[in-house]
């Protein structure tokens, strides 16, 4: 295994989606739209591998959960009743300088993750004395970060730090104190210093709702304004009743829904991983609620192990309970499963125990009665909730990430997506050994259309052996059935292991079968 820096593993998995056509930015052609992306042909499959993994798990293979399909708009009293209207909003403030928008709870983090704050932590932890300072303000800092007051006055500043700093350590225990002190204004009071240029930001956040608006109905001026949902949610607690008459379910039960949800992020970013435009996989649980924390902890487990159960390392996922002042209005308790990516430990899905919040708003909002009658005592009462909500754009990203690997195999590099069976985009390439030979391209098309009956397959003769072998690999293909000249012959073929690439002869005929046993999944 060829060790791939942290830093490297992003570029390599971004550029090898880019140049297999996993994933695209969107609208390239006119300069892309930010933070915008499209799913190429791989992409799709992989994103619909996810989706179906998770849909089989936790819907056909259980008894206790139906699917939903409901709609991303949805009447405006749905988000006044689930507190989005009036709650749903990240405080931001704005740059004058460069313009950039940050997130007023989330600029300390990118401060210290910022290129000039590294830089400079870099420069003081061997520095002796203030030169340091002015020489890293006239150098490095006035490319990285102009704005900041100790680039543009490093006289001035460098004495109020003077002051200030006592001892060696100050940097590490009192870093926002010593970071404000650096980007502190004419008064010499602290300010927050921008992460892009170092210019004073503003003290107090801005409120903006998240959700995006659009209008129904050609003429502007009369057209209802409605919001595209910001979690698929919702559109399962609204249909709790529908779902109650007409599955005549009894607790505890869930209803699962996958589904585009759109937030107005501040910092969209990290590729794929915080976008405008995304897709979530959600499950409503609903409990009594003397059962609601059991639930919960068997709702994480369960979760946690599916990514494991699709071949993600476990080492590199983590359970993160939400402190008290983390957690929604609505929520009782959540935990996170965070996945390590290469810019950090980030959430891919939250589970959280959100009461009777939901129904209970939704039945003061709308006058009906959603609370579930017991049919043995006859009592009405509000279930309680238990949420697992993931993102299917992130789940791919992390299955992406986690699944790149890079070896050496005679004296070249060889990039395997070691994708388990399930998602795996293409299941078997068949090749044919000479594209010039009828026989052996008639025998490999043939091959290739009564496979395709069970796995996803591919014909592919635009390359030589090895290289078409290498880009199978890449794309996490995980039988390579090479024709050649003695497979006309003997009517065998190669079947070649994506991860050993140890090779079998196979007879034509036993092909299938031969590949369904070693799908052990099934047939894709
Ligand atoms: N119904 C609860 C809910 O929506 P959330 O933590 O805001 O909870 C759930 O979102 C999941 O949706 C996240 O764990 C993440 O995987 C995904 N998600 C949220 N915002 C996203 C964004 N801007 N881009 C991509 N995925 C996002």
């Amino acid at each position: 295994m060829v060790s791939v820096m942290k830093n490297d593993l992003m570029e390599r998995v971004v550029s090898l989606c880019k140049r297999r056509g996993f994933i695209f930015q969107s609208s390239e052609i006119y300069g892309g739209l930010a933070s915008a992306w499209d799913y190429g042909p791989l992409g799709a499959e992989l994103k619909r591998n996810v989706k179906n993994a998770w849909w089989k798990a936790v819907v056909h293979e259980r008894d206790d959960i139906v699917g939903l399909d409901a709609s991303i708009l949805m009447h405006p009293n749905v988000w006044k009743a689930s507190g989005h209207a009036d709650n749903f909003s990240d405080p931001f403030i704005k740059c004058s300088a460069c313009q950039k928008y940050f997130r007023f709870d989330k600029v300390w983090e990118e401060v210290s993750k910022s290129p000039w704050y590294i830089s400079l932590a870099k420069v003081m932890e061997g520095s002796k004395d203030t030169r340091d300072f002015f020489k890293w303000a006239k150098g490095v800092g006035k490319s990285l970060c102009p704005n900041l007051a100790l680039v543009k006055e490093p006289e001035v500043t460098v004495s109020w730090i003077v002051e200030s700093v006592e001892n060696r350590d100050y940097l590490k225990t009192n870093f926002r104190e010593f970071i404000s002190r650096l980007a502190a204004d004419q008064n010499g009071i602290n300010r927050t210093p921008c992460p892009q240029c170092g210019n004073a930001l503003p003290d107090q956040g801005v409120s903006a709702n998240l959700m995006l608006r659009t209008s129904l109905g050609p003429v502007e001026e009369t057209a209802e304004k409605v919001y595209l949902r910001p979690e698929t949610a919702q559109g399962i607690f609204v249909n709790f009743l529908n779902i109650l008459d007409t599955t005549h379910r009894k607790l505890p039960f869930g209803v699962a829904q996958i589904g585009k949800a759109f937030r107005n992020e501040i910092t969209p970013g990290n590729y794929t991983f915080r976008t405008r435009e995304f897709e979530q996989m959600e499950i409503e649980y609903f409990i009594n609620p003397q059962d609601a924390q059991r639930c919960h902890e068997d709702w994480i487990t369960e979760r946690f192990n599916w990514y494991i159960r699709l071949g993600m390392k476990k080492e590199n996922l983590r359970l993160r309970p939400h402190g008290a002042d983390e957690l929604a209005h609505y929520a009782k308790g959540c935990t996170d499963i965070e996945y390590n990516f290469p810019f950090g430990w980030s959430e891919l899905e939250g589970i959280a125990n959100r009461t009777d919040y939901d129904l209970k708003q939704h039945a003061q909002h709308s006058g009906k009665d959603l609370r579930y009658q017991d049919l043995v005592t006859l009592e009405k009462n509000f279930p309680y909730i238990i949420e697992p909500s993931g993102g299917v754009d992130r789940a791919t990203l992390a299955f992406l990430v986690d699944a790149y690997h890079e070896e050496e195999v005679n004296e070249a590099t060889r990039v395997v997506l070691r994708l388990s069976k399930e998602l795996a985009p293409i299941k078997v390439a068949v090749l044919p050994l000479l594209k010039k030979n009828d026989g052996i391209v008639e025998l490999a098309k043939r091959i290739k259309k009564d496979l395709q009956k069970d796995f996803v397959t591919v014909y592919d003769d635009t390359a030589a052996i090895g290289k078409l072998y290498r880009r199978q690999d890449e794309i996490g293909t995980f039988f390579c059935v090479t024709v050649d000249v003695q497979s006309l012959e003997d009517k065998q073929v190669t079947v070649r292991d994506r991860d050993t690439m140890a090779q079998d002869r196979v007879p034509v005929e036993n092909l299938r079968k031969y590949l369904t046993e070693k799908f052990s999944i099934g047939p894709a």
